[in-house]
């Protein structure tokens, strides 16, 4: 069971704008995308190198490149897209799986809608991508379907995490390391994280 806080000031600042309910749908997108490929340097950090032999202009030599087990992002719709086509930018070579999940408003259950995942996922290491990681029920959704799939192998990215939803995640699932930019205070009456920042898929796609 671990958690990693990413509290990295350029990341704290920006998550702070992010929370700002003055932050428009093109900053509010852009944030995130921004947070997240930062998150990935942490979350990235325990990839494997090999030394690999290369010539520059001036003189021969080894130098390290990424070995080990291929990558999966898979991103919850709708908001984990987002987060997905940031980090494909740091690591192209990874494949992308589509898990679509929404949130019932009245019981706040997750409701499946989609799944897309590379067909090797159980050869992959999984890095699966949602801002909110609110009570819970969508993430342990994802992985259970993940795992289904035969995934091993993986990790939890979210932007922000209610200490509900991270407890409902580690006792499902006590293998996935969770990586979050923060945690908050509580869940309020209707689910969502305090303080938070609201509706992510909504302040992404500006549908409200
Ligand atoms: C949000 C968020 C997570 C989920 C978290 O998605 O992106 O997927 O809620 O809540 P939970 O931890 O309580 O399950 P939402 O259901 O709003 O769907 P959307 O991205 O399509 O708007
Ligand atoms: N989903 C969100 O987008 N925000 C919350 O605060 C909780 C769930």
């Amino acid at each position: 069971m671990s958690i990693t806080v990413v509290n990295h000031p350029l990341i704290q600042h920006k998550l702070s704008l992010l929370r700002d309910h003055n932050t428009g749908t093109k900053d509010f997108r852009e944030l995130a995308a921004e947070i997240a490929m930062l998150m990935a340097f942490e979350a990235t950090r325990d990839l494997e190198t090999e030394m690999v032999a290369l010539d520059t202009p001036v003189s021969p030599t080894q130098s390290p490149m990424l070995s080990g087990k291929k990558l999966a992002l898979v991103a919850i719709l709708r908001a984990g897209l987002v987060m997905a086509d940031s980090i494909l930018r740091l690591i192209p070579a990874a494949k992308v799986g589509h898990i679509g999940l929404y949130r019932d408003p009245e019981s706040l259950s997750p409701v499946s809608y989609y799944a897309k995942l590379p067909p090797d996922i159980g050869e992959r290491r999984v890095f699966l991508l949602d801002p909110m990681l609110a009570t819970g029920g969508s993430a342990v959704r994802a992985l259970d379907l993940l795992k289904a799939q035969g995934a091993q192998n993986i990790k939890l990215m979210v932007i922000l995490a209610a200490p509900e939803g991270i407890a409902v995640v580690q006792k499902a699932h006590p293998d996935v390391e969770i990586v979050t930019a923060a945690v908050d205070s509580h869940l309020n009456s209707h689910g969502y994280i305090v303080p938070g920042l609201g509706d992510a898929g909504d302040r992404i796609y500006g549908t409200k």
